[in-house]
């Protein structure tokens, strides 16, 4: 099978779900046999963006370090699954402008929502100003005005939202996800 480099590029408050769906897309197109990489902005920052903090500047500089190496793997008919908060607009937009297959995913959860979750119980640190510059809370997320798709992740569950961006891909003719599955299983 012949398959088409992208780059899938989710983006959304943290907490909002983004690794979650990144990882249940990769699991599923894995199991399909598609050639991908998952890049998540909490595991760059440990290598790749090693020492860049949250400003704006540095927040624009690790999206786009994330960007060459999504389209580096892209152009090699590589999926590459971003995960990160990427909370300025510009810089996804001259992304999308700038590579082929650029499919950006709002994963989208009221702020409320991501508060209470708290995954990390890093809102609860940044409401008492122990972190600093805390998107959503101290810091801008600008919203994607014109998204491939958005997950509302308040109101579906992983798996759905899994399966949305499968489904969308596949209308896309971006991946031959389910016509393989009917494929397989007749
Ligand atoms: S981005 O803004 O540069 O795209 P990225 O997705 O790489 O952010 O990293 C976000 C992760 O860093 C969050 O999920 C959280 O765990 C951690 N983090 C630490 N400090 C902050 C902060 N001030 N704002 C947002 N995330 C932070």
């Amino acid at each position: 099978m012949k398959q088409q480099g992208m780059i899938l590029w989710l983006t959304g408050l943290s907490g909002a779900g983004k690794t979650t769906i990144a990882h249940g897309v990769a699991q599923k197109l894995q199991r399909r046999n598609y050639r991908l990489e998952v890049l998540d902005g909490d595991v760059v920052r440990t290598h790749l963006s090693q020492g860049l903090g949250f400003s704006k500047e540095d927040r624009d500089t690790n999206v786009r370090r994330i960007g060459f190496v999504a389209e580096l793997l892209s152009r090699n008919g590589i999926i590459a699954i971003v995960a990160a908060i990427s909370p300025y607009r510009e810089v996804r937009d001259q992304l999308k402008q700038t590579t082929t297959n650029f499919v950006e995913v709002y994963v989208n959860a009221p702020l409320a929502v991501c508060e209470f979750r708290d995954v990390k119980g890093l809102y609860t640190k940044a409401q008492v100003g122990q972190v600093k510059h805390f998107t959503g809370i101290s810091d801008p997320y600008e919203e994607p005005l014109n998204p491939e798709i958005i997950c509302q992740t308040d109101k579906f569950t992983p798996q759905q939202c899994v399966n949305q961006v499968l489904h969308y891909l596949e209308q896309k003719r971006l991946i031959d996800f389910y016509k393989n599955l009917m494929q397989i299983s007749s």
